[in-house]
């Protein structure tokens, strides 16, 4: 097994991140490295100039969200951690792939539709390219399977339209280059939705800081947001399927559910009938029990740089070592001498 995932370095590493994506990364990194596959995670920092961005934040937020992943349980000595510009051979493979991909499929994408809005002729080039980059970050290394959230099902779906046309169109049916990654979504809590809106997820690009709760929010912090958190009047139900058309209490349930390994079934055997009084301290008080180990060797972590841009470094270098072979075949298959 071969384990690829990628998270942008803006902004703070939030809850939707955590239990959607990275606590999945953490439980491959234990299980796959060691069965003898690799894990590959990095910040993707080139995705990241697909909107305005200020590039001394940039850098901070790289070392910061590396620190914040190793505080989250990731081990630069078993999974392989980098920035995506360490490696240039993202950016290559991109341009390959640039030949396979189609207008038409990068139309289709909804975060380009959602990102770009009414203004598409302002909107950057590499805001529409994006997902084929995406494409190449994880065909690079031959990912067998991606774990993310449900919002990046799309992008990873067109990932493999674009292995499978490079396959169909350059290589013989007994060598296709690419591997087909599946993509892995936690079902629990594929979408962790805003605190203040339940219809919208939660994000690290929403203005308003009480929408999500951070991997470095205090312990007072998290009380205050969960508190804040918006619900409704009715109590808790106690079956599952009382809380559709509730979406903010289907939310907090779901979170509980995630953050105590358990299931919403469970979570409202416990609950079923009480009110948000009762629920919220109990919510806050276990997001603060299980964030707060987290948060505390994040603190610490983030004051030692160069040991951050030492796991950087060291991860690029094997990075490129394990792309390289898959870009000279994509030249090679694309009738490209280099040399
Ligand atoms: P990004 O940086 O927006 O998010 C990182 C990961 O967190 C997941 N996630 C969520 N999961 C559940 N609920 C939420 N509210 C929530 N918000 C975010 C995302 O699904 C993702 O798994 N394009 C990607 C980064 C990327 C990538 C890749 C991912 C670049 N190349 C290759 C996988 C493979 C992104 O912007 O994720």
């Amino acid at each position: 097994m071969r384990i690829v995932s990628g998270i942008q370095p803006t902004g703070n590493l939030h809850l939707g991140n955590y239990l959607g994506a990275i606590r999945n990364w953490v439980a491959m990194q234990d299980k796959v490295t060691a069965e003898g596959g690799e894990c590959l995670y990095f910040l993707a920092d080139l995705h990241a100039i697909s909107m305005p961005h200020v590039p001394a934040d940039l850098a901070a937020n790289t070392r910061e969200m590396i620190a914040a992943l190793v505080a989250c349980g990731l081990d630069p000595e078993r999974s392989i951690l980098f920035n995506q510009g360490q490696v240039p051979q993202h950016a290559e493979l991109q341009w390959l792939l640039n030949g396979t991909a189609r207008m038409g499929w990068l139309n289709r994408m909804t975060q380009w539709k959602d990102k770009a809005g009414k203004n598409r002729e302002g909107a950057s080039v590499a805001l529409f390219t994006y997902p084929v980059l995406q494409a190449a970050d994880v065909l690079l290394y031959q990912a067998t399977h991606v774990p993310v959230g449900e919002d990046q099902k799309q992008h990873l779906e067109l990932a493999r339209d674009i292995a499978q046309k490079f396959n169909n169109d350059f290589c013989t049916e007994d060598a296709p280059l690419f591997t087909l990654p599946a993509p892995f979504i936690p079902p629990e809590a594929a979408r962790i939705m805003s605190l203040r809106d339940g219809t919208q997820k939660m994000s690290k690009s929403d203005p308003s800081d009480m929408s999500r709760i951070n991997m470095t929010d205090s312990a007072d912090t998290i009380m205050q947001k969960v508190k804040k958190a918006k619900t409704d009047p009715e109590p808790l139900p106690s079956e599952k399927a009382g809380l559709e058309g509730r979406p903010e209490a289907k939310n907090l349930v779901a979170i509980y559910a995630a953050m105590a390994g358990s299931t919403v079934d469970a979570v409202l055997g416990e609950f079923g009938g009480e009110g948000f009084g009762k629920f919220k301290p109990a919510l806050g008080e276990l997001l603060v029990e299980k964030l707060g180990p987290i948060n505390e060797r994040f603190l610490a972590l983030r004051e030692d740089i160069p040991a951050l841009d030492a796991i950087l470094r060291k991860g690029g270098e094997k990075a490129r070592a394990l792309g390289i072979p898959t870009l000279q075949k994509t030249y090679d298959a694309l009738g490209i001498m280099r040399g």
